[in-house]
């Protein structure tokens, strides 16, 4: 069950990130604590599901969260390792798929950034996720994540795109189908190695969840959605409302 992607790119996405300026993590952060201050959240045991390479526990640890990090992707969890082992215990780090998960009962909060949930690609996949996600989280628990909404893979989601790195050359190439609602980007990375170049190539798939679909199985895996807001992730004009961050309350209904 092990997802497509993300075996090329856990070598490179730190510096890939930065590239931009910055990494996810430090720009969702400020709205993640946000989040936490709105709802009263205070720092507790966090679960991020589908961390990559654990940025974000390494941003909630001063903060005095005790963060178990989950990824599905074996180069993922290799690099979350790396980063975060000093930090044991209040950071550990473990290789599952989002889609089975196997944690105790016992969070307050989970994550889910940087368009996770999107790597989804079936309904009964996001059920599963859902699901299981519901069962980690104490009763009262919160879930909060984000994804690329319609406008994201309508708007980013085509042409190519190269990034040029002193170690690495990064090549996208991205297309979205409106119709299956599914989108593609094809990433080929080459290695400015001394003597030859070695090339790695991969294909990573995203769905595009109806806000109705995403709420519908909230709902059934018994959250009470609180809030679902679009908003603008990186301080670019003209860039304004192409992810959704939810933010869920587990409460069976209750
Ligand atoms: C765009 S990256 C985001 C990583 C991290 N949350 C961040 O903000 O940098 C998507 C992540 O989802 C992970 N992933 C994809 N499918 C998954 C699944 N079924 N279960 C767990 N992780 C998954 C990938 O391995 C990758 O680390």
């Amino acid at each position: 069950m092990t997802p497509a992607g993300y075996r090329v790119l856990p070598a490179i996405y730190d510096r890939w990130q930065l590239t931009y300026g910055k990494d996810y993590s430090s720009l969702i952060f400020p709205r993640l604590l946000q989040t936490f201050r709105r709802y009263a959240i205070a720092a507790s045991t966090l679960v991020d599901i589908a961390c990559g390479t654990g940025s974000l526990a390494l941003l909630l640890r001063p903060y005095g969260w005790h963060v178990m990090c989950v990824d599905a992707s074996a180069g993922m969890v290799r690099e979350a390792r790396k980063k975060c082992t000093i930090h044991r215990p209040q950071i550990t780090v473990s290789h599952q798929d989002m889609r089975q998960l196997r944690l105790r009962p016992r969070y307050n909060v989970a994550t889910c950034m940087f368009d996770s949930v999107n790597h989804l690609t079936t309904l009964r996949d996001l059920r599963a996720a859902f699901g299981g996600i519901s069962r980690a989280l104490k009763h009262g628990g919160w879930f909060i994540f984000d994804v690329n909404n319609d406008l994201c893979f309508r708007t980013l989601w085509k042409g190519t795109q190269t990034v040029e790195h002193r170690a690495f050359t990064l090549h996208l190439e991205s297309d979205y189908n409106i119709r299956e609602r599914r989108a593609h980007s094809r990433v080929k990375l080459s290695w400015q190695g001394s003597h030859r170049r070695r090339v790695q190539e991969e294909v990573v798939t995203e769905r595009c969840f109806s806000r109705a679909e995403l709420k519908r199985t909230l709902d059934a895996a018994g959250f009470y959605v609180h809030s679902a807001e679009d908003f603008n992730f990186a301080d670019v004009p003209g860039m304004a409302g192409l992810k959704t961050l939810w933010v869920a309350q587990k409460t069976n209904g209750r």
